[in-house]
């Protein structure tokens, strides 16, 4: 084509607001196989719309390494337009002034009405919407493989603490890895999350873990938490250590392993490797935690860019609340809808109990922040809980020494 014609051709784009006129810049931490399948499904949407998607993957579960690329863009005046986020990360950002007000989006399309108040808490801040939450995940579940537990002579999903010790001894003894884990600090505080709930029950979980109190942190309850993660140790296999949560999904998706305990991103895993609930695994919550539910939403804060990039801003947000939107990308996510008016008729089993003890658990008052995924203390402290809980779970320190430690942790 002449020079020329290319120019007015491109003219004509960017006058008709084209796909080159506008764009979004994306960063998150879903890099695993069901994490990117999901976030496909936003990304045609906002291309459908003629926005663009740059992808700024910064892989690293949980979102650690996520975070400090962000601070670094954040210092260098150039945000993203938008990040996935977690509960207490929003809040401090927005507290230094760095996000975007969806007010007017929020309002036109009644996000107040749709989205619980236990995710609001984190989408606002002084009464403005400063993020738009796509999901909530749950940690306080066992992922297991039905036939390695056929093997083993375990069928049924085992109902409380003792059982489920008991068929870790069974796999174990079956010859299979036991439990499947990655050996990395947010991963043992997930598991942690659910084992807390499991030890003392909800009202203890949420006064040592969210409201930092001292005598509960040093408890001889939060020692018999300690002492259920260590038994726990026993039960993985001698390469654990540094391994990415999804091929620990793989061993059990594999068949190499009996359970693992993770949050439903790990469905998103088993759904990407086309297993279905029921036939090929079981879906059920941490033993001695049925009724409860430690949750943590996906929510993409977005930051203040320039007037030229707000449209586009504005599209993603109103594309991250979309009710169809939201059904097609937790069916693939593994978490249920941030909204609650999104049916659950595009939800295999393991999904439709998901959206049930949310729903059952917002009710009951029995639905707690997960500590392990920013929803109970800032960061600061989180990291802190990090730190004990992995240097117990490696051998570091005795139970007794970590519940003192999870007391100095909360100063
Ligand atoms: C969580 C996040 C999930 C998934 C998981 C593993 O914090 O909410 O969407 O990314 O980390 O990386």
């Amino acid at each position: 084509m002449k020079r020329h014609v290319i120019a007015a051709a491109a003219a004509g784009l960017l006058a008709t607001g084209g796909a080159w006129a506008q764009s979004v810049e994306v960063l998150h931490w879903w890099t695993s196989g069901g994490e990117a399948a999901a976030l496909g499904v936003l990304k045609k949407d906002l291309e459908k719309q003629g926005v663009a998607w740059k992808d700024m993957p910064v892989a690293g579960g949980g979102g650690e390494a996520a975070m400090t690329s962000l601070r670094a863009r954040v210092t260098a005046k150039n945000p993203p337009t938008a990040v996935q986020m977690l509960g207490f990360d929003i809040q401090d950002w927005a507290k230094q002034g760095a996000l975007g007000d969806l007010n007017a989006l929020a309002a036109k399309e009644g996000w107040d009405k749709t989205v619980p108040a236990a995710l609001q808490a984190f989408s606002k801040h002084n009464g403005k919407w400063i993020a738009a939450p796509v999901n909530v995940h749950s940690t306080n579940w066992v992922w297991a493989n039905r036939e390695v537990l056929a093997k083993a002579g375990v069928n049924a999903a085992p109902a409380n603490w003792d059982a489920f010790v008991d068929a870790l001894d069974k796999v174990q003894k079956a010859g299979f890895v036991a439990l499947a884990h990655g050996g990395q600090a947010w991963q043992e505080a997930t598991i942690f999350d659910g084992v807390v709930l499991a030890t003392g029950g909800v009202d203890f979980y949420r006064k040592a873990l969210v409201n930092k109190d001292k005598a509960s942190l040093g408890s001889d309850t939060m020692k018999r938490a300690f002492d259920r993660m260590a038994q726990l140790r026993k039960y993985v296999d001698k390469d654990f250590s540094n391994r990415d949560w999804n091929l620990a999904s793989a061993m059990v998706i594999q068949g190499k392993a009996g359970f693992q305990i993770m949050g439903d991103w790990a469905k998103g895993e088993f759904i990407n490797a086309k297993k279905a609930p029921g036939k090929d695994f079981l879906c059920f919550r941490v033993p001695g935690t049925q009724g409860m539910v430690s949750f943590n939403s996906d929510q993409f804060a977005m930051f203040n860019v320039g007037a030229a990039a707000q449209d586009a801003q504005i599209k993603l947000a109103s594309a991250i609340m979309n009710p169809s939107f939201q059904s097609a990308f937790n069916v693939v996510k593994g978490s249920v809808p941030a909204r609650t008016d999104v049916p659950d008729r595009a939800f295999d089993d393991c999904g439709k109990k998901g959206m049930k003890d949310l729903a059952e658990a917002n009710t009951k008052g029995t639905l707690v922040g997960s500590m392990a995924h920013g929803h109970a203390v800032p960061a600061s402290v989180k990291n802190a809980f990090y730190d004990v809980i992995t240097q117990h779970f490696n051998g570091k320190m005795d139970s007794a020494a970590a519940v003192k430690a999870m007391v100095q942790a909360a100063e």
